[in-house]
């Protein structure tokens, strides 16, 4: 692609954005969207349980983080008006605690520092610093790791469980150091990175989804395949949250071996990359089976265009070619920009053993359109 064509392919598909945008924020203003109904409008996890909600599911931030970006492009209040809707809901969970996990990060850079950071809200900054206390509670100082997930019905207890997903909650650690100058949540996430590049990181720059220790002595004991295809394999929205985590590390830190990890992960991902720009779900997933998820894509196309602006000018275009390659194929294959469906980004999975395959959620809009405004040289940094 010419550069004048790349730039009317960004500017176009930000446009695109910019219109579904506009009515999907006025029609869904007061709710808390995970994925779409039969009817291709999108559900609302505010709702009780027994309605199929969920307030303290991990991905409610990310409705927050488009209406935050769409807002810092716009300047359009209907966004920032429903961006706060958000944020009081989310406020309930941190009172009545019990749902959260290590995702408070997703939740709460989002939608709380998010705010703090755009209009300086001091009750946002509050709410902030308290995700930050409950995400640091959760380091295990003997196995140096952030314990993952709470009771998990038809599993053991998951005390010693560590996910490759945690990194990406790291920034909330970074920025809480940063705003209140303690210098211990930034301790706890460069922990929890370095003991991530050592368990989790192969040889080959793939990475494994879960590693379990023992809580009490902190000793490795084993890996899980978790969401991917099975043990062993490359769940690819895994290795998606690892480059983009350890390039976050990188940044908030400037130590380089995060980068180099983030750089060798990316260098298995490219490779992976199918000819016609799709991802599957695991990257060794057999071969005759076409599952896919655009969401993993779009997180994977957002960490190579972190990494790309973190290298010398002569790597750079290796990693941005493969965003750019992996962003085209979601615009133009991939992206409903009808009113059929609320969502633009079509066929997530949510893994690969279940039944939430080639649906939409609203990480993967919200990565899309984040990497969009990367690609656009967009001063907006969420992480
Ligand atoms: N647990 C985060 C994910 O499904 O990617």
């Amino acid at each position: 692609m010419t550069e004048l064509n790349e730039k009317v392919w960004i500017d176009e598909t930000i446009n695109k954005i910019k219109n579904k945008m506009a009515w999907v924020c006025e029609k869904n203003k007061d709710k808390v969207p995970y994925t779409t109904n039969a009817d291709g409008s999108y559900n609302d996890m505010s709702l009780s349980k027994d309605k199929g909600g969920d307030i303290d599911w991990w991905t409610n931030g990310f409705w927050g983080g488009i209406l935050w970006l769409l807002y810092h492009d716009t300047k359009d209040c209907c966004y920032k008006d429903a961006a706060e809707v958000l944020e009081k809901k989310l406020q309930g969970c941190l009172m009545s605690y019990s749902g959260l996990n290590h995702d408070v990060g997703f939740m709460y850079m989002l939608t709380a520092v998010a705010d703090y950071r755009f209009t300086g809200n001091k009750e946002s900054l509050r709410d902030g610093m308290h995700a930050a206390g409950i995400l640091a509670g959760r380091f295990n100082p003997a196995g140096k790791y952030i314990r993952a997930w709470n009771e998990y019905a038809e599993k053991a207890p998951l005390e010693g469980w560590a996910i490759i997903d945690c990194l990406m909650n790291l920034s909330l650690l970074y920025w809480a150091s940063k705003e209140s100058g303690d210098p211990r949540f930034k301790e706890i996430a460069m922990k929890h990175a370095d003991m991530a590049m050592k368990y989790f990181v192969r040889n080959d720059g793939s990475v494994k989804h879960i590693i379990e220790f023992d809580p009490n002595s902190g000793e490795y004991k084993c890996s899980h395949g978790g969401q991917g295809y099975k043990h062993g394999s490359s769940w690819t929205r895994g290795q998606g949250w690892a480059i983009y985590g350890f390039v976050i590390s990188y940044l908030h830190t400037g130590k380089q071996e995060y980068l180099e990890e983030a750089k060798k992960i990316s260098h298995y991902c490219i490779a992976g990359i199918n000819e016609d720009g799709l991802i599957p779900i695991d990257f060794r997933q057999p071969a005759d089976v076409k599952l896919e998820d655009s969401c993993g894509a779009c997180i994977i196309a957002g960490g190579l265009l972190e990494v790309s602006s973190h290298v010398s000018e002569t790597e750079r275009e290796l990693y941005r070619n493969a965003a750019v390659k992996i962003l085209r194929t979601i615009s133009q294959t991939r992206a409903d920009w009808s009113e059929e469906s609320d969502a633009i980004v079509q066929n997530c999975s949510v893994a690969y053993h279940d039944n939430g395959r080639h649906i939409p959620l609203v990480y993967a809009d919200y990565f899309f359109i984040e990497a969009m405004y990367k690609l656009r040289e967009d001063e907006v940094f969420m992480w």
